[in-house]
């Protein structure tokens, strides 16, 4: 029988955060909450959670892939990601973690929370050998031709450490333009992408217990180190966003790791067919 989580437990509680916080995200271009969810939310996402990465499932067919290896190859997941888990499970939208995240989107950015809309992925690191993700700028994965006010809020469903792969940031970083990126390996049939010449001394790691939240500007340079403890690292991201504004003719920056990124995602082989 197909696993059903039925809704999320209905337990009311809302976070919002103080000036001091506020302030730290437009400085910084982060900040991050102890507590975004509840226990009894987590205890609940949990099984949803592993029934979504078992058996390579995701949540729609290609919505399954590894970051860090081309999407065609064969081997073990270290980055593995699935897109979009609430096509296949809706009631995700309707989560305490997903309202306070639009709750604090609406404080960050400064926009209404009636106007601003949730795409999630969840990215897991398998104990031992869970890969790092490089550092990058959300923005620079996105269609080049729109306008962007969005923010990422990621959430750990186990402890995120330094060991385990916990959120590292580059202070001011959000007020850059969106510097040159590549595809992993320079091989644009890996999706994640790559931001060379970082100065890691300047960055700033964000340890997490499950349940909690950081909240990054989309052009906040970040990165997760590999897991090297014992246990999976689980991570829920939400992106909270205004719809984004068409760019004029002319307007939109050229960026070729994004085109070459596009041709290969579409010419990609999906598992099975
Ligand atoms: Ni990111």
């Amino acid at each position: 029988m197909a696993f059903d989580p039925g809704p999320p437990p209905q337990i009311r509680f809302a976070v919002h955060l103080d000036d001091a916080r506020i302030e730290a995200f437009h400085r910084d271009g982060f900040t991050h909450v102890e507590r975004i969810t509840t226990d009894e939310e987590l205890a609940w996402l949990e099984p949803l959670y592993d029934a979504l990465f078992a058996d390579r499932r995701g949540a729609w067919r290609g919505g399954y892939f590894d970051l860090a290896r081309p999407y065609e190859s064969e081997g073990p997941d270290l980055v593995p990601q699935v897109l979009m888990p609430d096509l296949r499970f809706p009631q995700l939208r309707q989560t305490t973690l997903v309202r306070n995240a639009i709750a604090i989107g609406a404080q960050l950015l400064g926009v209404p929370e009636s106007e601003l809309r949730t795409w999630s992925h969840m990215i897991s690191k398998p104990p031992r050998v869970g890969g790092a993700l490089p550092w990058h700028q959300d923005e620079a994965y996105w269609d080049t031709g729109f306008r962007y006010r969005a923010l990422g809020c990621w959430t750990p469903l186990d402890p995120a450490t330094r060991e385990s792969g916990c959120m590292h940031f580059i202070p001011g970083s959000h007020r850059e333009a969106i510097r040159p990126h590549r595809h992993i390996g320079d091989d644009p049939r890996i999706h994640g992408l790559v931001a060379d010449d970082v100065d890691e001394r300047r960055a700033v790691a964000v340890p997490l217990a499950p349940g909690g939240a950081t909240f990054h500007h989309c052009r906040t340079l970040h990165h997760t180190p590999p897991n090297t403890s014992d246990r999976v690292r689980r991570a829920w991201a939400n992106e909270v966003q205004r719809d984004p504004a068409p760019l004029a003719e002319g307007e939109d920056a050229d960026r070729p790791w994004v085109r070459a990124g596009r041709e290969a995602w579409n010419r990609r082989r999906l598992p099975g067919g």
